[in-house]
């Protein structure tokens, strides 16, 4: 696919159909990650591929500790938290993304960042949706625990079939976001 296509043609897809996504695929996703940049090529990103009844598990326990989340901060702070697992219980496939990064460096997360960049593109150029959840970030410690994993959760990634492709989100211009020096 052509670059500027793929840049400007993925969206965040909310909407999934129930239909199965090849594990072969997955696995060419995940491999456009691995040729991400990373600092000092660490490649500290590591990836756990939910389906069935392992991504039920995890959304269930999403789903029951947002709701403890909310008993004590309130509904009108819980954000999106509740979309995006409601989003992940439709996607045919869940992602989690892990930093192993040892040394607490900033650069660490944003070499698993742009992991995840690669893979919304991959998805996007094999005619899959993917969206990119921060929100995992309410429950943390109990998805953590969940894995039992000694690395970080960054993100979820969902992936799936799109059900509904929405019209692209506003960019700001580059004059917007730009100063050029000289
Ligand atoms: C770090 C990060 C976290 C995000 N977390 C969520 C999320 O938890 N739930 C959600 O619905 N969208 C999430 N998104 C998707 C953004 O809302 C989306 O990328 C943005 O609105 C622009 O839309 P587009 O991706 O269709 O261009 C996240 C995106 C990023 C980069």
């Amino acid at each position: 696919m052509d670059l500027d296509k793929a840049l400007k043609g993925r969206r965040s897809i909310r909407s999934y159909l129930d239909k199965r996504v090849p594990e072969e695929l997955i696995r060419q996703i995940i491999e456009a990650a691995t040729f991400a940049p990373s600092a000092k090529n660490a490649q500290q990103w590591r990836f756990t591929v939910l389906t069935g009844n392992a991504k039920k598990e995890l959304t269930d326990l999403f789903r029951r500790e947002l709701e403890l989340v909310c008993e004590r901060i309130g509904r009108e702070n819980m954000g999106s938290s509740f979309a995006s697992c409601g989003i992940m219980e439709e996607a045919p496939v869940v992602i989690m993304v892990w930093n192993a990064g040892k040394m607490g460096w900033e650069t660490e997360i944003h070499s698993v960042a742009a992991a995840i960049q690669n893979m919304l593109l991959k998805a996007y150029d094999l005619g899959l949706g993917t969206l990119w959840i921060g929100d995992i970030l309410y429950a943390l410690k109990a998805l953590k625990q969940h894995f039992g994993k000694p690395w970080k959760l960054t993100a979820a990634v969902a992936v799936g079939w799109p059900a509904r492709i929405p019209e692209p989100r506003p960019r700001k211009s580059v004059d917007e976001v730009t100063e050029f020096l000289s």
